[in-house]
């Protein structure tokens, strides 16, 4: 088969490590009868450099009248002046919000499980991480607080500030679908997260996520409050199977549950719409400390790839020899620098791809 994808490289390692993953693809189209087709698309800072703008209209309808999309990172330091002392919706990360918006990218997808080999990276004490977790958050990501009125404005002499959070019940129960069916594929538990002691968005949250439920009577419910979340997730991470919340709660929450992994630059997600089109990222930044010098880790885009195979593209064979691939170059002893561990071999960005490729 072809698939035409688009490829957003991005700022910092983004192009590095979308050139490994691009490499792993063409790897299983020679192994596996497929061709890919790339368009480049600029995004974020160099979009900014080049066009003045983080997304331009052209870049969101090359994306859009691709299979999927394919994603390094954007955006530099916080501090950097040249991308950062502007207005917010000209930052090089309104250009994610503005690309999941306009492909309508309402599910976020972001696995994360202790590799093993990799559980001395985790963060936490043995007797907490026990035999070890493996959870799938689904983030509602095109609603909510990051895409709500906002403005700033002088009352009676004072500077104020106001964000707004709205949902609507199709809002919440599309991408609660989602996540149930996430869930029937795997442990069959959703933990809904909320703030619904507080907010009234939370409220209708758990009302419809309720009535979704009745869809899956296979599927255990929980719903937890998001602090109570932040806390278990250090307490006990193996009793959640899919966790299920709102855009901002989902952003931090997964933060947290990538870094008790204590192996980020290997984490992948996937941007869903109704159908079957995907915008594939790894989970990390744009690390731009490290751009240029080949020791990033291209892992989580490359498994970001082997997610687009399996979710966009149903090549599911395909998707399983690059997760292997990973798996053994991984017990043969080789890591990037990021995961290095006494007695192992370390590899810069290039190599490693050239690795994972030998065992497709
Ligand atoms: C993420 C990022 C983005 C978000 C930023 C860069 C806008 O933190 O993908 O989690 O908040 O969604
Ligand atoms: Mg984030």
């Amino acid at each position: 088969m072809e698939y035409r994808i688009a490829t957003i490289s991005g700022d910092g390692i983004g192009p590095e490590i979308v050139t490994e993953a691009k490499k792993v693809l063409d790897r299983v189209g020679t192994v596996y009868g497929h061709t890919f087709h790339y368009e480049e698309v600029l995004m974020g800072g160099i979009s900014i450099d080049t066009y003045g703008v983080p997304l331009t209209e052209e870049a969101l309808e090359t994306a859009r009248n691709s299979d999927s999309v394919l994603l390094g990172a954007v955006g530099g330091n916080v501090g950097n002046s040249r991308w950062y002392d502007v207005a917010p919706n000209l930052r090089p990360e309104a250009g994610l919000l503005a690309i999941r918006k306009g492909l309508n990218l309402f599910a976020n997808i972001r696995p994360a499980y202790l590799y093993d080999g990799l559980a001395d990276a985790c963060p936490l004490k043995k007797e907490i991480i026990g035999d070890g977790f493996d959870m799938v958050i689904v983030r509602e990501l095109t609603g909510g607080l990051y895409f709500g009125e906002r403005r700033t404005e002088e009352v009676n002499g004072v500077m104020q500030a106001t964000d707004t959070l709205v949902y609507s019940e199709n809002e919440i129960r599309r991408v609660a679908v989602k996540a149930f069916d996430i869930a029937m594929k795997r442990k069959k538990k959703v933990t809904s997260v909320d703030k619904a002691n507080v907010l009234d968005s939370s409220r209708l949250w758990r009302k419809v996520v309720a009535e979704v439920a009745k869809d899956y009577p296979e599927v255990t419910v929980e719903n937890m409050l998001v602090d109570n979340c932040a806390m278990q997730l250090v307490m006990n991470p193996g009793q959640f199977d899919v966790i299920l919340t709102e855009n901002m709660f989902g952003d931090i929450l997964s933060d947290e549950a990538s870094m008790i992994t204590g192996s980020i630059g290997m984490l992948s997600s996937a941007s869903l719409n109704e159908g079957k089109f995907g915008l594939y990222e790894p989970s990390h930044g744009s690390a731009p400390d490290i751009a240029g010098k080949g020791i990033a880790n291209p892992i989580a885009t490359i498994l970001s790839a082997a997610m687009m195979l399996r979710f966009s593209f149903d090549l599911d064979k395909e998707a399983d020899a690059i997760e292997n691939a990973v798996r053994k170059v991984l017990a043969d002893g080789y890591r990037t620098v990021d995961i290095m561990a006494e007695g192992m071999t370390k590899v810069g960005t290039a190599e490693m791809g050239n690795l994972i490729c030998e065992r497709i």
